[in-house]
């Protein structure tokens, strides 16, 4: 094996490694992409600083990490190729925000499309916020991992319902009135075991704002439950905040980790690109 010059530097204890190359050419080989594969499960998301990739550039090494896939179907004024996906509230681009907005909150991408949870969200900072705009991740290994084994077990066998209509809800009222009930309505719902057993061996908690009840409890307590768990994936020893500088690129493991960012303005620029990498396994018990 040839000798690599990337390195990894943890960020915190429990999440998050910066990744170090000496020339930005250096990351685009297949071995490059399998060691960043790893460190991804292992540290849940990887940040490259400044590294400044271009479409072309982020595309190939999104092919080079694992299968491309096409998320958001676009209800946009899409600039970009169609498989780069601009995350932004310019209006000129983007003309419905509810789910741009909607990532304000925890949330796992691509948990109620039916396919196994997409393996890695790819996203390159074009422009950034003056205010606001940091994004947050939150390990969901961790925090299944440090769990007391009391409620590790009660929670052992449990399913939880996920739509896009709960992760809407708390942005519902944002929504013209007239659109309102077709956007929210959007009936799909997708059951998953809320603790994932990975082909790994590892256990993480499938959690985030799309998770709406847990099957067989009272509603609310189910609701309640969720929360709590939100919660505490997202205690500072689990979590991480990322504050971008224009040329960040960033990379997380969407299948162990949550994500949200910080409010930003609907004028504030802001502007990522993202793409998106296939899932391999269903979300199992
Ligand atoms: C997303 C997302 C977070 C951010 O694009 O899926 O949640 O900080 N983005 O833009
Ligand atoms: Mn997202």
């Amino acid at each position: 094996m040839s000798r690599m010059s990337i390195r990894f530097e943890d960020i915190k204890p429990l999440i998050g490694s910066t990744v170090h190359v000496d020339r930005r050419d250096e990351l685009f080989t297949e071995e490059a992409a399998k060691a960043c594969r790893a460190k991804l499960e292992e540290r849940g998301v990887l940040v490259f600083p400044q590294l400044n990739l271009d479409d072309e550039e982020q595309l190939r090494f999104t092919d080079l990490l694992g299968e491309r896939i096409k998320l958001t179907r676009d209800s946009s004024t899409q600039e970009t190729d169609e498989d780069v996906y601009q995350v932004t509230l310019d209006a000129k681009i983007n003309r419905q925000p509810e789910y741009v907005l909607g990532t304000f909150f925890y949330h796992m991408d691509g948990i109620t499309v039916d396919m196994p949870p997409p393996f890695a969200t790819l996203l390159s900072a074009r422009r950034v916020s003056a205010t606001g705009g940091e994004t947050e991740f939150a390990s969901t290994y961790r925090a299944y991992e440090h769990l007391p084994e009391e409620e590790k077990r009660a929670i052992a066998d449990l399913k939880v319902r996920h739509s896009v209509a709960s992760s809407l809800r708390p942005i519902a009222d944002a929504i013209p009135e007239a659109d309102r009930e077709r956007v929210t309505s959007i009936g799909v719902i997708h059951e998953h075991p809320l603790v994932w057993t990975h082909k790994s061996g590892r256990k993480s908690l499938v959690i985030g704002s799309s998770a709406d009840s847990v099957v067989g409890l009272p509603i609310i307590h189910g609701r309640a439950l969720i929360a709590r768990l939100n919660e505490w994936a997202g205690q500072p020893d689990f979590s991480l905040r990322h504050k971008w500088q224009a040329g960040d690129f960033v990379i997380w493991d969407n299948t162990g980790a949550l994500h949200r960012a910080l409010p930003y303005d609907f004028d504030s620029g802001r502007m990522m690109h993202r793409t998106s990498i296939a899932g391999t396994e269903s979300v199992a018990a």
